[in-house]
């Protein structure tokens, strides 16, 4: 093929959606391009989001361990002090590997990646505008194509608060402060809130959460675990103000006062910080895509309208991950690519939204699968809770690493597994499982007598699916 000829299929965006989308279109047999505008491909999740805060979360667990932990187990060390400038490079340097790998996975593949901002000049055709300023803006045409253009920050409602990136950061800023806040406060106690929060806490910030509901972790979180994962985090230095609605912002004198009511009764109250991260949620990003040159469709909330083979109003155009509809994460987009080029190929593909794995990757790690015990109370299904405890669980003991339990919720009459929720060490591991589980709709005693090997954490997955149906060994 000459690159005048049309490619079978052009992605737009390479974050988890895109990349994937494009490297099985290209195993499909499909000549293929990817055009990602920031210069490196993995998208949000892998410049400034999943994998920099995953590298801070466990490096400032490392270090929180090394000052507050160590000694009971016998590690004597002096002078624990934070080289912050060295773990920033570390969080940088994982992200940098992974990126190019990227790149590396799309040359052995033979996906052209395409270094440009693409918008829509009809349903069949792309303006490519350079990166690099130097080249000439060029045209180029695709029998498919797949809006994978992700998601931005969500800026704060009405303009009230002005992320500056520098005193009051969104998730991005959070992930390169120069020096750790004196206080910190974070508006919204959803899983960034959550992570970054505990990130900065661990690094000796004083960090307050303000969350408008009743609750923490965000939406599709189990109310019981949402309550012990507050519990946990309190004790751990973590302040919360829930039912606390942010209002605006001010900045003086190098502080900021943030305004704040009280989401029951309205009474007012003013939080100073020396920092602030404004975690309120992200919106589906479609900016100077040009969607109306092909006649892409958007709902009232910016999300590209799909069907179930996620097309968009327009035939040959589909659309996939954060910029349309479902849950904003990595592995749900990565799920929809490889679906939606398969639906392309042959007509066929498939993704179970009811068993889309959650994880925060606080310490201990939070994780679930599938229905709540809030939803099933609201849908009125019969339910049996098994749960098990890892303070019983020898390896947690052995580890002294002990906080938190294993749900399960089965169906009463036919012991179905309907969800599983953790909270503990390794849950984001364990849950996966549990996903297995529930894609085969295996019941808690098929679990239960599938041996778990000892001694490891998942026997208390198993314990707890044991306690589902009748009793658990060890508690
Ligand atoms: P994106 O990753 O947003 O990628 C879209 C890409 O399209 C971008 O690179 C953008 O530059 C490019 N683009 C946009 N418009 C154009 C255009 N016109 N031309 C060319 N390119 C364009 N999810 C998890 O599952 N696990 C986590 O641990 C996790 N942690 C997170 C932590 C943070 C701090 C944040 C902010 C998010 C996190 N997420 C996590 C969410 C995750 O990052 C997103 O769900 C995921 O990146 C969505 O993938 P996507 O491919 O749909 O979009
Ligand atoms: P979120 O929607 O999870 O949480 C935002 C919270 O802010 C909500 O609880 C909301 O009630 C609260 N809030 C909104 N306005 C407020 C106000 N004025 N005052 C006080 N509280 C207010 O959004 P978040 O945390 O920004 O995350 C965005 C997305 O990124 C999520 O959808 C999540 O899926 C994804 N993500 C996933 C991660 C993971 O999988 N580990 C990690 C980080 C992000």
């Amino acid at each position: 093929a000459t690159s005048a000829e049309p490619y079978d299929v052009v992605v737009i965006g390479g974050g988890p959606g895109g990349y994937v989308a494009a490297i099985k279109a290209a195993q499909l047999g499909l000549r293929t391009a990817c055009v990602e505008k920031r210069g490196a491909l993995g998208g949000t999740c892998l410049n400034v989001g999943c994998i920099p805060s995953k590298a801070m979360l466990n490096n400032s667990h490392l270090y929180h361990q090394a000052q507050h932990d160590f000694a009971r187990r016998g590690i004597d060390v002096s002078e624990v002090k934070l080289n912050l400038p060295k773990m920033l490079e570390a969080k940088t340097n994982a992200v940098t590997g992974l990126t190019k790998g990227i790149e590396m996975l799309f040359r052995q593949n033979k996906v052209d990646y395409i270094k440009g901002t693409a918008s829509f000049v009809s349903s069949t055709k792309l303006a490519i505008e350079p990166i690099d300023s130097s080249s000439a803006a060029s045209e180029i045409e695709a029998k498919n194509i797949v809006i994978a253009t992700g998601s931005e920050v969500a800026p704060f409602p009405g303009g009230a608060i002005e992320i500056d990136e520098e005193q009051i950061v969104s998730s991005t800023g959070a992930l390169e402060l120069k020096q750790v806040p004196g206080k910190m406060v974070v508006i919204g106690g959803g899983i960034i809130g959550l992570e970054m929060g505990s990130v900065w806490s661990r690094l000796g910030a004083e960090v307050t959460v303000v969350e408008f509901l009743n609750g923490i972790g965000g939406a599709g979180i189990d109310e019981e675990i949402a309550k012990n994962f507050q519990r946990t985090l309190t004790k751990q230095g973590l302040k919360f103000k829930l039912n606390t609605k942010v209002l605006s912002a001010e900045k003086k004198d190098g502080k900021v006062y943030l305004q704040a009511e009280s989401a029951k009764d309205g009474k007012a109250e003013t939080l100073e910080a020396d920092v602030v991260l404004v975690a309120v949620g992200r919106r589906p990003y479609t900016q100077g895509l040009n969607l109306e040159a092909a006649g892409v469709e958007i709902d009232n909330k910016g999300r590209v309208v799909i069907d179930d083979q996620f097309t968009t109003s327009v035939k040959n155009i589909k659309c996939i991950g954060d910029v349309t509809f479902g849950p904003m994460l990595a592995h749900k987009a990565e799920e929809e690519g490889i679906a939606a080029v398969e639906f392309l190929k042959s007509g066929h593909g498939h993704v179970n939204y009811a068993a889309i794995p959650s994880v925060v990757y606080t310490h201990p790690e939070v994780a679930w699968v599938g229905k709540t015990e809030q939803d099933l109370k609201s849908e009125g299904v019969k339910y049996k809770v098994g749960k098990f405890s890892f303070a019983a669980n020898s390896r947690a003991k052995t580890n002294l690493d002990t906080e938190g339990f294993v749900k399960f919720l089965t169906e009463a009459e036919t012991d179905r597994i309907l969800g599983v929720h953790i909270i503990g060490p390794n849950a984001g591991e364990m849950i996966a499982e549990g996903v297995l589980a529930l894609e085969y709709g295996a019941s808690a005693e098929d679990v239960a007598r599938t041996t778990h090997a000892h001694p490891t954490l998942s026997e208390a997955f198993k314990e707890a699916a044991m306690a589902a149906y009748g009793k658990p060994i060890h508690m």
